[in-house]
């Protein structure tokens, strides 16, 4: 078993970043990028072209009681055929900016060998369209969807799955940052893919494989990151941007005492122990190892520092907070009331804090050079008015008090430099299938027809004054 105090205390990931100059009393700082975002297996659909081999999400989707309504990704939005109109609907918005991910099993069939040869040509023309528009694609290399293949090989469980995660990141970086992409993700939210995946088995591969495995396995997916890091930098085209995007649990403090501030402080730390704090601080806390006992993973200093390898951005996903209070030990997490509003998804209660509290403690804890808030967005109840209208008054009303959040967030130094919001098209929402919609665009699945929601004409109105009236 390594040992915490092998690695020093300085938050290794960002150690070479100067910290940003802190921005205007006025909030979003000119030059901020606005966007939106999606994921290849929630938008692409065309799941058997271009020799394209099943990912785990494939398998799980389509094994009976999975997946609401048996909904499968099969079809999802018809992006990969629609892409072109898709990017021109986000012209007409004013978005500056588009987060996508790359299906590995496009790239990979089976995960690792030999890349198929067309298998990037789709994000390659996808790239070029955002481009010829003027939109900057931001790339999430891994959003979930593993080559079935390596899971066949025991998927995360398998150290090998992290070099060849690498290998992967390394061939895609290299050949779309030659096509101009300067913006990576190592990978998405590492918490909810080993948490939901393999800890409580709703997400695909659909396992539980206890508490020592599960530290294990997140272990390994945090040497996948590691390795990506470095194979992103040593295979693509200079000036690149690497990053992750990771969802801390978002402490918000229940009042603003300062130790309540500061328990808010500790609670972001050991909250996300195992993802965001290991990760920029090279090590695992004492009282994370503490709490797993026998539990805890096993590791070395050099994987410790492989996994710290340093970022240039960090992507932070946030939807809702925990509300945190001082108390002997440290912090307090508080219950959620069962009265406490909520978005169409129970999990997602209405608490816009966490976009102000959010990236501020990950500035104060970490000093990253860039966050970008790589998602932020809730799902409703939308349906259509006899006029052809979605009047998402719920989600105006989330967006832009997250918004005004955020700009709190930039007044008190945190380097917040680009949104996105989740999600650009309603999509397939994982086990929740097409059942909860997060677009600020409305899908008819029956026709493929788009329609923007009021949300969508919220956001823009916003982009275009650079968020004056937030
Ligand atoms: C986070 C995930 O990255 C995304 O795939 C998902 O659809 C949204 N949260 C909403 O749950």
């Amino acid at each position: 078993l390594g040992s915490a105090a092998a690695v020093p205390a300085v938050s290794q990931a960002l150690a070479e970043e100067k910290p940003s100059e802190p921005h205007g009393p006025d909030g979003i700082p000119a030059g901020f990028l606005w966007g939106a975002a999606t994921a290849s297996y929630q938008v692409e659909g065309a799941v058997h072209e271009g020799g394209r081999g099943a990912s785990i999400w494939d398998t799980f989707s389509h094994t009976p009681g999975k997946v609401q309504n048996g909904d499968t990704g099969d079809v999802a939005d018809d992006f990969f055929h629609r892409y072109r109109d898709d990017v021109q609907l986000m012209k007409r918005m004013g978005l500056q900016a588009f987060r996508f991910s790359v299906a590995w099993p496009r790239v990979f069939p089976s995960g690792s060998g030999t890349p198929l040869v067309q298998g990037l040509d789709f994000y390659k023309k996808l790239v070029d369209e955002l481009h010829a528009n003027g939109i900057e694609p931001f790339c999430t290399l891994y959003h979930w969807d593993l080559p079935q293949a390596l899971q066949d090989n025991g998927g995360w469980e398998n150290p090998d799955t992290a070099r060849h995660l690498a290998d992967y990141e390394g061939y895609v970086a290299g050949e779309l940052s030659r096509a101009g992409v300067r913006h990576f993700f190592t990978m998405n939210e590492i918490r909810t893919f080993a948490e939901l995946g393999y800890g409580n088995g709703t997400h695909a591969p659909g396992l539980a494989v206890g508490r020592k495995r599960l530290a294990q396995l997140t272990h390994t997916i945090l040497m996948g990151h590691g390795l990506s890091v470095q194979a992103i930098r040593a295979h693509s085209a200079t000036g690149v941007r690497v990053g992750l995007c990771e969802n801390p649990v978002a402490p918000v403090p229940a009042t603003l005492e300062p130790e309540d501030v500061r328990a808010a402080a500790l609670a972001m730390r050991e909250e996300n122990a195992a993802y965001l704090t290991a990760i920029l601080e090279g090590r695992y806390t004492e009282k994370y190892l503490r709490r797993l006992e026998d539990d805890a993973p096993r590791f070395t200093a050099d994987e410790m520092r492989t996994i710290s390898s340093p970022l240039d951005a960090v992507g932070l996903n946030f939807y809702t907070s925990t509300y945190v209070r001082s108390a002997p030990g440290g912090y307090e997490v508080l219950p959620t009331p069962s009265d406490f509003p909520h978005t169409a998804s129970t999990w997602l209660t209405v608490s816009p804090e966490c976009m102000h509290w959010g990236p501020r403690l990950v500035q104060e804890l970490w000093q990253p050079k860039t966050i970008y808030i790589t998602e932020n967005g809730c799902s409703a109840a939308d349906t259509m008015t006899s006029r052809g209208e979605v009047l998402d008054t719920g989600r105006v009303m989330y967006l832009r008090n997250c918004l005004g959040q955020m700009r709190q967030a930039i007044r008190n130094g945190a380097a917040v430099k680009g949104y996105f919001v989740w999600s650009l098209l309603d999509n397939f929402e994982w086990a929740d299938g097409y059942s909860k919609r997060f677009g600020v665009v409305y899908v008819d699945y029956g026709n493929q027809t788009r329609t923007p929601k009021l949300s969508a004409q919220f956001y823009s109105s916003m982009i275009a004054s650079n968020g004056a009236d937030l």
